[in-house]
């Protein structure tokens, strides 16, 4: 916090960011990662003002709002496989946390009870939110090494990661490598694991580490073999930003959790949810002494002002196909971004549809990476914002996120400024 200066936004406009004084800014990482269609659109911002003509909070605990009921219903209609039942929470974190205590009540009050599962499968280097019951399955050492003696346990598999493979691994047999760990650990663990919960084939706090091709479907069969259920943590993948709808669908999974947040609302308001399956749901169900309950509110979950910027949303990946333009700007961003693979300090560009990641090493035979104290990536991004576009790393690794909007000359522009910053980032 010393060393802190934040930029202060006033305004904002499709993917620009304007300062107070005038100065605009590409929105290069989508104000963290949850802007899709850009800011100030007039159909989210007309659906907003709609709604606060009606209401502006209707409390989800024990009443309801059209808007919510709309969009939970929406929800059930757009998400995989037999996701049926949505519970709204504000924030990411939220929905994660949902998932986790559902999960763990489930196996305790399903129709043949197994109290005894109370572990939890995470996902080496994974990042669910920064709530205790989040972090306990996030697994950033940096992020969460400090709170450890407040976690609970549980069990954690390596992270997939495409890029610092094992030397004696080829690439062809990178996804047999990590599931074969994981069904050791299954194995293990079957009777006590609750759920196993996964970022499906990015982790983006990680550092946009992308999974091999198969890992996500190899873990939910199996899941599905050792009877665990599936937490889909799609709060930064989700909402078409890797070019479908949900990550999921890249490798035909349904979750038995599926967590949403960041661009449901657009990236306008603090909207998230956990859908879930009805065989779930029925285990919450009883008679009041019963006392099946699932004890988890918020005052501001389902709020109607997001929930309408949220199917507003929506309703906008159909009108200007936003799933069209994720492959078509994605590709482009990869061929922008492709002379970079050759500069000796760059280790790695990935990319999945708006997803896109360029690693800045110390040395790329080894993939060792710049120490976290030499702020490479922060150094970068700086240099980036002097050509007028804003990026936030992770570590060495330089984030390119854009709008779904994000046009060619957006695109064109990001990667000239991320070169530049590259290189800025290179002296010693
Ligand atoms: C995969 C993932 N899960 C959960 C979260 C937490 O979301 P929020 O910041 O809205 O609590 C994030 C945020 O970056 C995320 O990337």
């Amino acid at each position: 916090m010393a060393e802190y200066e934040p930029l202060v936004i006033e305004r904002a406009e499709g993917v620009w960011l304007f300062e107070s004084d005038g100065r605009a800014l590409l929105d290069g990482v989508s104000s963290m990662w949850c802007n899709v269609h850009g800011h100030r659109h007039p159909k989210i911002d007309a659906a907003i003002r709609l709604q606060l003509e009606q209401v502006a909070h209707v409390t989800s605990l024990g009443m309801g709002n059209p808007t919510t009921i709309r969009l939970t219903q929406r929800l059930v209609d757009i998400t995989p496989g037999n996701l049926e039942c949505v519970f709204m929470s504000s924030d990411g974190s939220s929905a994660v946390e949902v998932a986790l205590k559902m999960a763990f009540q489930y196996w305790r009050q399903c129709d043949e009870p197994q109290p005894q599962r109370d572990l939890f499968l995470a996902v080496g280097n994974a990042y669910h939110g920064d709530t205790l019951g989040s972090v306990s399955v996030g697994g950033v050492s940096r992020f969460h090494a400090m709170f450890d003696p407040l976690l609970f346990e549980v069990v954690r598999g390596p992270c997939p990661d495409s890029y610092r493979l094992p030397e004696d691994v080829p690439p062809a047999e990178a996804t047999e490598y990590y599931l074969s760990q994981y069904a050791e650990l299954f194995e293990r663990f079957s009777s006590r694991l609750a759920a196993v919960v996964v970022e499906p084939l990015v982790q983006g706090a990680a550092g946009m580490v992308m999974h091999p091709p198969g890992f996500l479907q190899g873990l939910r069969e199996l899941a599905t073999r050792h009877g665990v259920l599936l937490i889909a943590d799609e709060i930064a993948v989700g909402m078409g930003r890797t070019g479908k709808l949900w990550a999921c669908e890249w490798e035909a999974v349904a979750p038995d959790f599926l967590c949403i947040g960041k661009g449901l609302s657009g990236g306008y308001l603090p909207v998230a949810a956990t859908v879930t399956t009805r065989e779930v749901w029925n285990a919450f169900l009883g008679e009041y002494a019963a006392s099946r309950s699932f004890f988890h509110g918020h005052t501001y979950g389902g709020n109607p002002l997001g929930c309408a910027a949220a199917l507003a949303s929506l309703d906008l990946f159909e009108e200007e196909a936003t799933l069209e333009n994720v492959a078509q700007q994605g590709a482009y961003l990869q061929q922008c971004l492709a002379p970079l693979q050759e500069h000796p300090q760059v280790g790695d560009v990935r990319r999945r549809g708006l997803i896109a990641a360029v690693e800045l090493v110390a040395d790329r035979e080894s993939r060792s990476g710049y120490g976290w104290a030499e702020r490479r990536g922060q150094r970068a991004c700086q240099a980036a914002l002097s050509k007028g576009v804003w990026l936030r790393p992770l570590g060495n690794v330089i984030v390119i996120m854009p709008p779904l909007c994000a046009r060619p000359e957006h695109i064109e522009l990001i990667a000239e400024a991320v070169q530049f910053g590259v290189n800025a980032a290179s002296w010693d």
